[in-house]
């Protein structure tokens, strides 16, 4: 996939328009996805005249909600480039943070003129958000129309990452999808295109048929309170895990974040990290159960999008790709 590149786009002087995945509840949450924003900020701030990073947080719905703020996240976003970078350069940089997109119900509608003020005043746009680029919002389809743009390196190892899923995987190719967000069910068919067996645990299997005859799918049964998986399917998920070539992983096997209901979820987990195949993990909650667990290192790559890399590879491309290839 040719995507336009930072390196290709002049930006000596220039205001650039950073999209970045701020979507994050911090402390709570972790600071992965800034972590994951570092190398495009370091590679901006040797030449850009001014950055100002846009991006959203949780569903606000067009309304300023105080809790869905993006104030705490450019605190921390600044605590971690002054940690990476000392205070002297941080306090040279010409760098913002604007509010929470949402508030503004241009940002989901998609809306010309919103879109329009966004880019006022800039010069340049770069994708760096890659866990958002499933949706057709104004800052991630409608801005590559009206500024020269590119997509963030981070964006790019992404792209690079889950095509190595799709383009001659190591067979069989296994994915275990699970969490609460029923969404995930919307691309079955298209996931049964590039996997070899799907793994379905989280509460999602409340969500699908009691009867399934399809040797592709494997639905675990829930405990009684619905907030974990079986022992009997956990026992099912480790015998598939040890004979795939790919994993793709994206959502906890129960409530995991309590004891006890944790036990899927470690054990899934875990098999994954000790199996041999490519390990591809996708999504926050994932991406901080796996660092949780001391598993990180383990995988080949995390992702920092999981409805995003579940729509990558249930349709190849996102709407956030296409608008920066057109
Ligand atoms: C995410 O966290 O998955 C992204 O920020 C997308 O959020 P959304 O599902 O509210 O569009």
């Amino acid at each position: 996939m040719n995507l336009p590149k930072i390196e290709d786009l002049d930006f000596q002087d220039k205001k650039v328009l950073l999209r970045a995945d701020l979507d994050i509840d911090v402390p709570k949450d972790g600071i992965g996805r800034l972590e994951a924003l570092l190398p495009t900020l370091k590679i901006l701030t040797q030449k850009a005249a001014k950055i100002t990073i846009i991006g959203h947080k949780g569903r606000p719905e067009g309304r300023e909600l105080k809790e869905l703020s993006l104030d705490t996240v450019s605190v921390a976003l600044e605590k971690l480039l002054v940690q990476e970078w000392g205070e002297e350069k941080v306090k040279n940089i010409d760098l913002e943070v604007s509010e929470n997109l949402r508030f503004d119900s241009g940002e989901v509608e998609n809306n010309e003129h919103y879109a329009e003020d966004l880019a006022e005043d800039c010069d340049v746009y770069i994708n760096e958000a890659f866990a958002a680029s499933h949706r057709k919002h104004a800052s991630i389809i409608r801005l590559p129309e009206l500024l020269p743009s590119a997509a963030g390196l981070r964006f790019i190892e992404e792209v690079e990452n889950l095509e190595k899923v799709l383009k001659d995987p190591k067979r069989p190719v296994l994915l275990i999808i699970g969490g609460i967000k029923k969404d995930k069910l919307d691309y079955l068919e298209d996931f049964k295109k590039f996997a070899d067996k799907i793994l379905i645990g989280g509460r999602l299997p409340e969500y699908m048929p009691e009867e399934i005859n399809d040797k592709k799918l494997l639905v675990a049964k829930l405990i009684m309170d619905k907030e974990d998986i079986t022992i009997h399917a956990i026992e099912k998920f480790e015998e598939e895990i040890s004979k795939a070539g790919t994993i793709v992983v994206a959502g906890p096997m129960g409530k995991c974040e309590e004891e006890g209901h944790m036990m899927g979820t470690k054990r899934v987990f875990k098999a994954i990290a000790d199996s041999q195949a490519y390990k591809l993990a996708g999504g926050g909650e994932t991406q901080k159960t796996i660092s949780i667990l001391g598993l990180t290192e383990k995988f080949d790559w995390i992702s920092v999008g999981g409805g995003a890399s579940l729509e990558f590879l249930a349709k190849g491309t996102l709407p956030g790709i296409e608008a920066l290839l057109n």
